[in-house]
This record gives structure tokens, C-alpha cells and sequence, in this order.
């Protein structure tokens, strides 16, 4: 086999077999296919797509390129969550507590951010001594002991997956849906959970930016999941605004907390709901309404706050140590009228350049910037409110002019979009 012909066969619209891409994933993985020859397939598969069947196998061989982790040693069924990346997503702080309040047990590796959106793993190190390098035993001790285990993908989990990634992060090969799938789903399979609910963004602050593309990429981690005999949900979720105020790492878990307490935003508040409804309800021989209202329960009798709090203990982090900027200017609204759209693809890129997110790999972050969004779609504003309250470090020159492009005003109220647009399982 001659990686130049598969590349060639790929440029012609042709499908691969699963020798074929088992021998470009493992070749790439060990070095004997080299970056520039990865880069001109991804860039063939992104112009001529793959078959469902091609998607199958190259999530196959990036599963078996690096560790699988068996959870078969923790009783019942195991559930997990993602997300396809948002600006403000911080539900999984919230909505694996409440599943694990319900009884379910959650064990789920996570990731840092890169590009505009944050990773939960950096939002956990707001809380000083987080510890979330668990080692394989510790992660599944700790869902025996507690229900509920969040902690850093283990980096030799689906070897070929991080390595192609940072491939395509810089090469314009990101936005494929079969690579996209087979990357999400590589990471989910390999860490062991049977059931999994996948929230996929839509909208100007996501990868997917219409309705269309999210149902494609919804149907195909279905059939990814089914193929590998799991369950998978997806919930097709609003990313045409940030999801609740806050954007940046501590005031994004602050937020949470206060969520958790039941005084967070509405949209964070319902999402975190249904995510967590839905992952009770694939555990459990129950109904979508009786999951429902379990799950609001344990918000309500303030069970979940408790389980995150005992996940924090248990991984050795300090609620009290969660720091913001002193650092503040208050951006006011130079407008009066509806808000009828915001650039949360920009408001991601500014709280990146605020030093919340990374560019790159080895970037440090400061988890203590950030923004509160006050205002958000069909919303009325007058001249001189405060849109948007920006905490900063370094120097943010012209910043507050650059968060005023990212709102349109009209004199119309706009109809709200709904903060779910379906579910597809
Ligand atoms: N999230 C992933 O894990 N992989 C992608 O390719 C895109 C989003």
C-alpha cells in the first residue's frame, strides 16, 4: 500500500477501504507517514466526504491507536456527555452532578480548550488544587466510591485523534463532518461509557452553522454509536448567543455554582436540565418526564450542589479559591432598542484575546478574565445599560469597541429562538 494512491483515490472522490485507512491512521501514528501527506488527505476528505462505512473504520483505527479504557468493573450503566464546543458551555459542571444525584453513574474525561471555545478541564483549574490528572484506577475508584468522576482525557486515549487534530487546526480542516464525528466519537468510545448524550451546537458561535449540517452530524455519531453497539442522543442546542452570561474559566464556574444553587441563568438553567434528563432516561428503566423531574428535584433539594461539592473534595480543590479580575470596565450600550443578534463566534475570539482561551497548544491561560454578557438576544437596551462587563489582566486596547460590534439593535423585538431545536437519537 502506497500512501501517494490513497491520497490520489481520496482526490478523486473515491471511497477507502479498512486497510487502507488503517494503514494511513497507524502509518501516521508511527511516524512513517509524515504531516504534508496527512494534510493533503484531510484536506481530499474534506472537499469529497466519506461514506458512512469509511467514517466507521477511521473511527475504528482511532479508537485502536491508543489505550481503551474498561469500566466494566463499576457496576450498571455508565453515561457520558459532550459538546460540540459553545461559548459560555459550562454544562457539564452542572449536569454531571445532577445525573450522579439521580443515582446514575458519570464518568467522563474531558478536554482544554483551543480556539474560541473553553474546555472543561481549564475551567476546573479555576479551583485551586483540582486535581484533574486521575490515573485510570483513580477515575474508576472514584465513580465506585461517588457516582461521578471528571478528570483530563488521558492523553494515550485514541493516540491518533490528538495527533490529527492539531493537524487540522492548522491546516483549514477542522469543519468536515465525517472528521469531526470520528473524532468526538474515537475519545467517547475509548473511554469505556455504554450510553452517551452529545449536546451539538448550532449557530454563529459553533462549528455547525445551520440546522442542516447539525442533523448530518447528529445522524452520523448516531450510527457512529450504533456501530459500536452504544446509545447515543443528540441534542440540538442554540449557539447563536453566548449560553448564560458568563465567558472565561472562573466566571464560568462561578456561574455554574451558582446554577447548582438554583440561581443560575434560564438558558444554562433548562439546557443543563434536559442534557441531564436525557442522560438519566437512557440509564434508567424510566420515562423522559419521570427523568425530568428527578433530575429537577435533586436541583431543588440541593442534592446536586452536594455531589459537586463532594467531587470537588474528593479531587482536592478549594471552592473558596476561585479568583476573578480586579481589573473591570463596564461596556455601555451607545443604542436604545432590541437586541437582535450577537457575534458569539467574537465574543469567544475576544475573551481568547483577553487571555481566557488559547491559540495555541502550549499557551498559558489566565483563568481569572473574562466577560459577563447582560444583555442577550430580545433583550431591550437603553443608551448608557451595561451590555457587557469585561474583567482583564494585560492591556485591552480599543476591546470595548470590538464587544460593540458583536450586538445588533432594531427597534423590532426579535422572537427568541428556542434554546433547543430537537433531539435526534
Ligand atoms: N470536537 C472534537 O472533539 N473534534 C472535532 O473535530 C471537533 C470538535
Amino acid at each position: 500500500m502506497n500512501i501517494v494512491d490513497i491520497i490520489l483515490k481520496k482526490k478523486n472522490g473515491e471511497a477507502l477501504s479498512k486497510e487502507e485507512i488503517e494503514y494511513v491512521i497507524n502509518g501516521f501514528v508511527n511516524g512513517d507517514i509524515e504531516d504534508y501527506q496527512i494534510s493533503a488527505l484531510l484536506m481530499a476528505i474534506c472537499i469529497k466526504g466519506m461514506t458512512d462505512t469509511e467514517t466507521f473504520y477511521l473511527t475504528e483505527a482511532m479508537i485502536n491507536s491508543g489505550e481503551i479504557l474498561d469500566l466494566s468493573s463499576i457496576d450498571g450503566v455508565k453515561v457520558d456527555k459532550h459538546s460540540t464546543g459553545g461559548v459560555g458551555d459550562k454544562t457539564t459542571l452542572i449536569v454531571l452532578p445532577l445525573v450522579a444525584a439521580c443515582g446514575v453513574n458519570v464518568a467522563k474525561m474531558s478536554g482544554r480548550g483551543l480556539g474560541n471555545t473553553g474546555g472543561t478541564i481549564d475551567k476546573l483549574e479555576s479551583i485551586k488544587g483540582f486535581n484533574v490528572n486521575l490515573s485510570n484506577d483513580e477515575f474508576i475508584n472514584q465513580v465506585k466510591n461517588i457516582g461521578i468522576s471528571l478528570c483530563s482525557s488521558n492523553k494515550n486515549l485514541a493516540i491518533a485523534d490528538k495527533k490529527i487534530y492539531a493537524i487540522r487546526d492548522v491546516t483549514a480542516t477542522v469543519d468536515s463532518i465525517p472528521l469531526i464525528a470520528s473524532s468526538i466519537m474515537s475519545k467517547k468510545l475509548a473511554s469505556g461509557c455504554n450510553k452517551i448524550v452529545i449536546d451539538v451546537k448550532v449557530g454563529n458561535g459553533a462549528f455547525m452553522k445551520t440546522m442542516e449540517e447539525a442533523t448530518k452530524l447528529s445522524k452520523l455519531l448516531i450510527s457512529i454509536g450504533n456501530y459500536f453497539n452504544r446509545e447515543v442522543m443528540c441534542v440540538l442546542s442554540n449557539m447563536n448567543e453566548p449560553l448564560g452570561n458568563a465567558v472565561g474559566n472562573s466566571l464560568e464556574v462561578l456561574e455554574a455554582i451558582d446554577t447548582l444553587k438554583g440561581n443560575g441563568p434560564d438558558d444554562l438553567t433548562k439546557l443543563s436540565l434536559a442534557l441531564a434528563s436525557y442522560m438519566v432516561f437512557l440509564s434508567k428503566n424510566i420515562t423522559i418526564d419521570e427523568a425530568m423531574k428527578m433530575v429537577s428535584d435533586k436541583l431543588i433539594d440541593g442534592s446536586a450542589y452536594k455531589k459537586f461539592e463532594e467531587m470537588v473534595n474528593v479531587q482536592q480543590g478549594d471552592l473558596n479559591s476561585i479568583e476573578i479580575s480586579n481589573n473591570k470596565i463596564e461596556v455601555l450600550s451607545k443604542e436604545t432598542g432590541f437586541i437582535t443578534s450577537i457575534d458569539t463566534n467574537r465574543i469567544g475570539e475576544l475573551s481568547k484575546f483577553l487571555g481566557a482561551g488559547r491559540e495555541k497548544v502550549s499557551d498559558t491561560i489566565d483563568h481569572t478574565v473574562g466577560m459577563i454578557i447582560h444583555k442577550k438576544v430580545g433583550d431591550i437596551v437603553n443608551v448608557d445599560m451595561p451590555l457587557v462587563t469585561i474583567y482583564y489582566n494585560k492591556e485591552v486596547y480599543e476591546i470595548e469597541k470590538e464587544v460593540l460590534k458583536c450586538f445588533e439593535f432594531n427597534t423590532f423585538k426579535k422572537d427568541k429562538e428556542p434554546l433547543i431545536y430537537k433531539i435526534i437519537k
